[in-house]
Parts: structure tokens; C-alpha cells; sequence
């Protein structure tokens, strides 16, 4: 088992330390505001749980999940992460982040730009493409016939091998995308951007329906259906 540091601790981070928690991990939660304003979740996860700063969760976790509205990214400590592996969940929304040149141009892509934030550490996109409230819906214990997939890119074998386990551990088969500048195919409005929710009639997002399974195959079908903002 292992200590799993949070950068953000909103919507995907509080529901992946509750997984990791759950798996038998020992969770470091921290946010923008500070510990304090943790201690209710804090309190709900138990003794493998505790509050920290951001530099504090990063220095704590063997494996660290960054978390934040992809604007903070910047805000992500540096020093404290060298070396360690970064799951990275943060997708582009330019209402909320603001316009980023080199992701509206697509000369690169979010995790990318996190790598290049963190020369030292080994990033893994990873949980971007499935809503929050699916993720413990859809988990299954490994071998169950009902078992989804996540996909995860990353220039870092062995990181890629690490997020994989975690990722098994909480309940997850995991299908590799591969390098980091392939991550685009599961980005915001692609084919394979929340495969997870049930359709609406309208053909939209169906937010009252249960989620669906998605395998691995269904999740590559859909990878390489994906196409560049510039193509859409
Ligand atoms: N929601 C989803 O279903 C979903 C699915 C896949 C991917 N994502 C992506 O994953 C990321 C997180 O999404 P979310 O829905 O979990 O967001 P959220 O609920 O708004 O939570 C964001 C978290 O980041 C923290 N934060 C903000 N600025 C920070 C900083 N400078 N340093 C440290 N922590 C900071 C916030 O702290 P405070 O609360 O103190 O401000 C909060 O804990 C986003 O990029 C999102 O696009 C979301």
C-alpha cells in the first residue's frame, strides 16, 4: 500500500482519496485554501487521511494525483515532486482557465504542459475523460467481467507502471495511450472524452442515467476516432 499525495482535493481528488482509502491506501489531502478548510473530509476518511499543504502532500506521497482547474497548474510545487510520479487529471477549459496559446494552437497538450512544469518528475494523464460520480459507481475488483477501462499516456514507462497499479488497486483495468503527446486523444470533446455516461435522447451527456462500462477495446475504438479541435 501506498501514500498517495492530492494537489486539490475537489471533485475527482476528494473521490480518489475516498477510492484510495477504501483500497487501503493512506491518503494526503491539500487544496488552495489550506488544511483547515479539510477537516470535514479529513474527518469522513478516517485515520489513513490527513490535511497538508501542497508542498507537504507532494514531499509525503510515493505517487502524487495533481488535481487543480488547469489555470493553477503553475501553482504546483516543483522541488517536492522531483523524481516522483504525477498523475495528472487537469483537462483545458478556456471559460474557467483562461485561453492558453499553445493548447488553442495545439503545439502541445495539458499534461505536457504539467511536464514541462515538472522537468524532474514522471507525469501520467490519467482520470480525465470519466465524470467524478462514475468512478466508484464503475469500479470492480480485478477479473470482474464488469471491469472498466482508464486511459493513461505518459513519456515514463515504469511511471506508467505505477499509475497502473494504483489505478487496479482502486479498481480499474487501464489501457495505454502512450506517450504523453498522444493524451490529446482523450481530451475535452473527443470521442473518447466521458465514453462513461449513458447517452440522453437528445444525444447529449446523460447526467441521470448510470454510467456504462467501457472497455478497452471500446476505449481504443474510440481513440482513434478522436480528432484534433483543428479537424472538428
Ligand atoms: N469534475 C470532473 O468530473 C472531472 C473529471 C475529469 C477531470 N477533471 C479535471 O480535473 C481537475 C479537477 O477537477 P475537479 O472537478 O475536482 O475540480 P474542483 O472540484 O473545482 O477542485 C479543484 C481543487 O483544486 C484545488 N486548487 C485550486 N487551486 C489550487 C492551487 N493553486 N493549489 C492547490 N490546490 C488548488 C481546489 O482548492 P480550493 O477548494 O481550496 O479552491 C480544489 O481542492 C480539473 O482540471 C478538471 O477539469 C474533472
Amino acid at each position: 500500500m501506498s501514500i498517495i499525495g492530492f494537489i486539490g482535493s475537489g471533485n475527482i481528488g476528494g473521490t480518489l482519496a475516498r477510492m484510495a482509502v477504501a483500497a487501503g491506501h493512506d491518503v494526503v489531502l491539500s487544496n488552495r485554501r489550506g488544511p483547515d478548510s479539510l477537516a470535514g473530509l479529513v474527518a469522513e476518511l478516517g485515520p489513513n487521511a490527513r490535511a497538508a499543504t501542497p508542498a507537504e502532500a507532494a514531499e509525503a506521497g510515493d505517487l502524487v494525483v495533481v488535481t487543480v482547474p488547469l489555470h493553477a497548474y503553475r501553482a504546483v510545487p516543483v522541488a517536492e515532486l522531483r523524481g516522483k510520479v504525477v498523475i495528472d487529471t487537469d483537462n483545458y477549459y478556456p471559460d474557467r482557465d483562461g485561453r492558453i496559446a499553445e493548447l488553442d494552437d495545439e503545439s502541445t497538450t495539458t499534461s505536457e504542459l504539467l511536464q514541462a512544469h515538472l522537468p524532474e518528475s514522471r507525469v501520467v494523464k490519467a482520470f480525465n475523460n470519466i465524470f467524478f460520480k462514475h468512478l466508484p459507481v464503475l469500479a470492480r475488483p480485478g477479473g470482474d467481467p464488469e471491469r472498466s477501462a482508464l486511459a493513461v499516456a505518459g513519456d515514463d514507462e515504469a511511471a506508467k507502471r505505477a499509475a497502473a497499479a494504483f489505478i487496479d488497486s482502486i479498481g480499474y483495468d487501464v489501457h495505454d495511450v502512450g506517450p504523453l503527446a498522444e493524451g490529446w486523444r482523450y481530451q475535452r470533446d473527443t470521442a473518447a472524452y466521458v465514453p462513461y455516461f449513458g447517452s440522453a435522447p437528445t444525444g447529449g451527456p446523460d447526467f441521470a442515467a448510470a454510467p456504462r462500462r467501457v472497455t478497452a477495446d471500446r476505449l481504443e475504438e474510440l481513440l482513434r476516432a478522436a480528432k484534433r479541435y483543428r479537424d472538428m
